[in-house]
């Protein structure tokens, strides 16, 4: 069977065997041992899902769903275990739940079309917020453009919070849709869920949460959230690129029209009309992802086995320390909470009127990779009254050294740049 099944427990505070466990972590970086903090742009990979991957690859490959024959029932076992294990890793209630897209994107885009060309109707509102990612802006404009929708932002406070009573001034009995992020990719800020779910569920309205930056990062249980929809990424949490996920209400998702047609998706086709199958492949039209959704479940049993609690207490621990140590450098905007509670591991910063750009150039220099530009949050960026702005972002195998030497670093940046 595929490696996914090997049980593994690796320990935080055991850093050094952590850190083993992700093969890219032991180069050096421009002569320097590498600092990756760029973990919310995308993670890194442990030996255990490169080797899922690679193990699918080399040993049972074969299209899903469709053969009679060992490979492709081995890989169809192997594909619907990974739809198993996601689900069991966000409380979903059964498998049917989980529908395996490209990435986080995909999946918003496919609740934009399938559920909202068929409810959203002319004048109605979509609200959104200020802190959001493109993909949960640029999905639901198009989605206006189509059915004549207004588009509303919930505003943010002075510590890029949201402000709720913003939220209430803007919910109407018109709103359809209130999509939100569970933790921003720049700000960090963790979002109350389940308090905006319940307040758009009171006026009738569909909530979709973009979990791209909180599923990887801290356990999160979709009964516990309220929302309808949950869309998440793989390569953000120890997995491959190419394979997302939507998790969706079983009672909404079986009531949709499909997304995409094709192959897979379908029931009975006729020359002029076709009948769907039942979810989840109704929206998994045409060959998936297989290896990917196969390492995708690799990576739940790697984070299951250190501990999603475990794995958000070391991130609020850097947090910590990435607050205090930042504090003390000169002409340095750190944006977002103040409080590390409030706040996951992503910070985003400027330093005087250094280029972030030029900062992130100077760091790389030294073995640190941090992220520079507008981190597809270009309305947030206009909110912040910035163009863009150096995010170091972290996840379980960075430690507070490497913050440290991060802070060292800035420090050189100001000497050859400030
Ligand atoms: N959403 C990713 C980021 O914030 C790409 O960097």
């Amino acid at each position: 069977m595929s490696s996914g099944d090997t049980p593994i427990s690796t320990r935080l505070s055991d850093m050094a065997a952590v850190r083993e466990a992700f093969p890219i972590l032991q180069q050096q970086m421009h002569g320097q041992p590498l600092i990756f903090l760029d973990s919310a742009a995308s993670s890194q990979r442990p030996h255990h899902v490169i080797h899922a991957l690679a193990d699918y690859m080399s040993r049972y490959h074969a299209n899903v769903h469709r053969g009679v024959y060992w490979l492709s029932e081995e890989a169809t076992y192997a594909y619907e275990q990974a739809r198993e294990k996601v689900a069991h890793f966000i409380g979903a209630r059964r498998p049917e739940e989980i529908i395996f897209t490209r990435n986080t994107t995909e999946a918003i885009n496919l609740v934009a079309y399938a559920w909202g060309d068929a409810h959203v109707q002319a004048g109605d509102r979509i609200l959104l917020t200020l802190m959001e990612h493109h993909s949960n802006i640029v999905a639901w404009q198009l989605l206006a453009e189509r059915r004549g929708a207004v588009l509303d932002y919930v505003t943010l406070d002075a510590d890029g919070r949201l402000d709720l009573d913003s939220l209430d001034q803007l919910l109407t009995e018109r709103t359809r849709i209130v999509a939100f992020t569970h933790q921003s990719n720049v700000l960090g800020t963790i979002n109350p869920v389940a308090t905006i779910a319940a307040r758009a569920h009171a006026v009738g309205a569909l909530v979709v949460v973009d979990g791209a930056q909180s599923v990887p990062h801290m356990p999160v249980n979709v009964a516990e959230l309220g929302a309808d929809f949950l869309a998440f990424s793989g390569h953000k949490m120890c997995g491959p690129t190419g394979v997302g996920v939507l998790w969706g209400r079983y009672d909404i998702l079986s009531t949709m029209h499909p997304f995409l047609g094709g192959g897979s998706m379908i029931s009975y086709v006729d020359e002029q009309r076709s009948t769907y199958a039942d979810v989840p492949q109704r929206f998994e039209a045409g060959t998936p992802a297989i290896g990917e959704a196969i390492a995708l479940g690799a990576a739940v049993d790697f984070l299951n086995g250190i501990g999603m609690d475990a794995i958000y207490h070391h991130e609020q621990e850097l947090v910590q320390h990435a607050l205090q140590q930042l504090a003390t450098v000169p002409n340095l905007t750190l944006y977002g909470p103040r409080a590390a509670e409030q706040r996951g591991a992503a910070l985003a910063f400027t330093l005087g009127n250094i280029h972030p750009h030029d900062i992130a150039a100077v760091l790389d220099q030294q073995g640190i990779a941090v992220r520079a530009g507008h981190h597809c949050t270009q309305p947030l960026h206009r909110l912040l009254d910035v163009p863009a702005t150096v995010r170091a972002s972290m996840y379980l195998y960075n430690t507070a050294d490497e913050l440290d030497r991060l802070v060292a670093g800035l420090a050189h940046v100001q000497r050859v740049l400030g």
